[in-house]
């Protein structure tokens, strides 16, 4: 069964109580859950891991290359401005799907910019968690060559 990692930025630990009006009411708990489930349906196995830490994000890309692992990032804040992370996520050996609860391009203008979007197979964005889902789904098909 093929590993895919679901790795998540800063502040998103704090799903539930964070923004509620932008981000919903549901916790990061509910999301690992509801991508699990996502993935056994699809023959796939979930990594899901989230950090506050750029270097610990970097490490796991670094990882995933290694390893031909492909990824779902919420790359969070790290999105608009981590040339360090879009430079790791270059280096990547499997697909990659961007992804984004909220649909940035509709928020504030420093939102707009991805910095990580040209090195991605694709962004899905605005779906809340079924973002997540749409990006397992995105990743399958990318897996099969149909991308
Ligand atoms: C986000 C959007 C980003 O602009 C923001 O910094 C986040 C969450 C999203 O999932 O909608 O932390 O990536």
């Amino acid at each position: 069964m093929r590993t895919v990692l679901v790795l998540n930025g800063p502040n998103l630990a704090r799903l539930g109580s964070r923004e509620p009006e932008v981000y919903g009411t549901a916790t990061l708990e509910d999301l690992r859950e509801s991508c699990a489930a996502t993935a056994a349906d699809l023959g796939l196995s979930v990594d899901f891991r989230q950090t506050d830490d750029e270097s610990e994000l970097i490490a796991w890309v670094h990882e995933a290359a290694d390893g031909q692992l492909p990824i779902v990032l919420n790359p969070a804040a790290f999105t608009h401005y981590s040339y360090a992370l879009r430079d790791a996520l270059a280096m990547r050996t499997a697909p990659l799907v961007e992804v984004h609860i909220s649909n940035p391009a509709a928020r504030e203008e420093f939102r707009n910019l991805s910095v990580v979007a040209g090195v991605a197979d694709g962004t899905i964005a605005g779906f809340g968690f079924g973002s997540y889902q749409l990006a397992l789904r995105a990743i399958v098909g990318l897996l099969a060559g149909d991308g």
